[in-house]
């Protein structure tokens, strides 16, 4: 097990669709390890395999004092829907208001190949739907209200850690503030 380094926006490997597992040997629960030991370290609560520039559909959380993670993932969305502010590792100390589905029911694997089936609500829905969104290339700026995104945009392009991985490629690593004010990113 070992801490992988967290890829930040502006990587293309965040926005390309990964592929789905098709070998659940150790090589994979060795991945779950890293996800779970990257997301613990980061500190955050959710981390998905394209986050540590690995192209697959598995993904890690940390909701509610409970670890799991879920490999090829399909996911059932209520139609009510809940707001809340929401973070990325990949977009260090940008926050903003993101509609997401109230409930989820999420079908996938386990590290083993069993299938198993999470249900979650809230926070957990939330963060499975954010994390989901990752295995398509899909980012929570992309989920934000017209205005909100044209703000986290500025607030991306004036940030510290955006400019620095414009300058010198993207295998930059900014860490977290240890100070953040807001909860856990996902
Ligand atoms: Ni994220």
């Amino acid at each position: 097990m070992s801490i992988q380094q967290i890829r930040l926006f502006g990587d293309p490997v965040l926005t390309t669709p990964a592929s789905n597992v098709t070998t659940f040997d150790k090589e994979l629960r060795t991945l779950v390890a890293d996800l779970t030991e990257t997301m613990l370290e980061a500190p955050g609560a959710g981390l998905a395999a394209p986050q540590i520039g690995v192209p697959l559909r598995v993904f890690v959380w940390d909701v509610d004092e409970a670890l799991g993670h879920l490999i090829n993932p399909t996911l059932d969305l209520s139609d009510e829907m809940q707001d809340g502010e929401e973070g990325c590792l990949s977009f260090p100390e940008i926050r903003y208001d993101t509609p997401r589905a109230m409930r989820v029911v999420a079908k996938g694997f386990n590290m083993h190949g069993e299938p198993i089936t999470i249900e979650g609500t809230e926070f957990l829905a939330r963060a499975l739907q954010h994390e989901n969104d990752h295995l398509n290339g899909i980012l929570f700026i992309d989920k934000l209200s017209k205005s909100n995104r044209k703000l986290a945009m500025k607030e991306i392009r004036e940030s510290d850690w955006f400019a620095q991985a414009s300058q010198s490629g993207v295998d930059i690593q900014v860490k977290e503030s240890p100070h953040s004010m807001f909860g856990r990113n996902i």
